[in-house]
């Protein structure tokens, strides 16, 4: 016997909507009838703001990108939840198939001080771009880039480096942080570094640079509860968070070679 496909589904929405940054909050209500389970969460939301501007309402502001999981831009919290009910799932991948009719959605933005609310669901996430500048990167001005395969990199070094690029700087483990702390994004982007042969040069001070801009945009510090790793869609694990702590405790032991040596 075919099984039946699942129905549509009738939902009812509690939307947080902001003006801009000064406003004030507040949830508004909306019913949105007839909703395919075969539908993302954003193209649910897209749905929505038909229906408002149909209605001369404004539509509700949310970000996102490439819509394939990739990006990084879309995020929000779904049910208290950050990017919603599924593991490893952004946002953007996220299908209506995960609820049912009559379900309740509570839809808000990240909570960060951090991440301040641009407008509805928009937050202004450029803190993690700033942490980055501060030492995210490598300095290669070696003229051009060496054939592949020409420094050798052990297999387990590649999968460590690999899985922490894997990081795709949506800012859940921070929402879903009651700290609001940033480690799992920071440690993600040193790990991937300091597993790199490239990565080497700059390390210490990458690590110190990175560590001190995170506590300067105002993140909160890690208290080891595993919310990040929870909420993280790309599978960032918290074991990168033992190595950010292992690296700065290394850099910090050894800041005065580092800095007589740059001299
Ligand atoms: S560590 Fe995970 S949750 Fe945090 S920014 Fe990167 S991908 Fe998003
Ligand atoms: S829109 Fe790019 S990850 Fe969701």
């Amino acid at each position: 016997m075919i099984a039946s496909a699942k129905q549509n589904l009738n939902l009812t929405l509690k939307v947080w909507r902001q003006a801009n940054p000064s406003a004030p909050g507040r949830f508004e209500t909306y019913e949105l009838k007839g909703i395919s389970p075969d539908v993302s969460f954003l193209e649910m939301l897209d749905i929505l703001n038909q229906q408002l501007i149909m209605q001369g309402e404004e539509a509700v502001a949310f970000d996102h990108d490439c819509r394939e999981g990739i990006c990084g831009t879309c995020g929000v919290m779904i049910n208290g939840q950050a990017h919603g009910p599924e593991n490893e799932t952004t946002t953007c991948q996220l299908h209506m198939r995960k609820f049912k009719t009559g379900d309740t959605i509570v839809i808000e933005p990240w909570r960060a001080r951090a991440f301040p609310v641009v407008r509805d669901l928009v937050v202004d996430r450029t803190a993690f771009d700033r942490v980055i500048q501060a030492g995210g990167y490598v300095s290669i001005n070696a003229g051009n880039a060496p054939d592949a395969n020409s420094v050798p990199i052990p297999k387990t070094m590649q999968d460590k480096a690999m899985d922490a690029a894997a990081c795709i700087g949506c800012g859940a483990c921070v929402a879903a942080c009651k700290n609001a702390s940033a480690m799992l994004f920071v440690s993600a982007k040193v790990s991937h570094l300091a597993h790199l042969p490239q990565g080497q040069p700059e390390r210490p001070q990458r690590v110190m640079a990175m560590v001190s801009k995170m506590d300067q945009e105002g993140f909160g510090g890690c208290t080891n509860t595993g919310e990040c790793e929870a909420a993280c869609p790309a599978g960032v694990k918290l074991s990168n968070i033992a190595l950010l702590n292992r690296e700065y405790i290394k850099a910090m032991l050894t800041a005065d070679e580092t800095a007589s040596s740059d001299e």
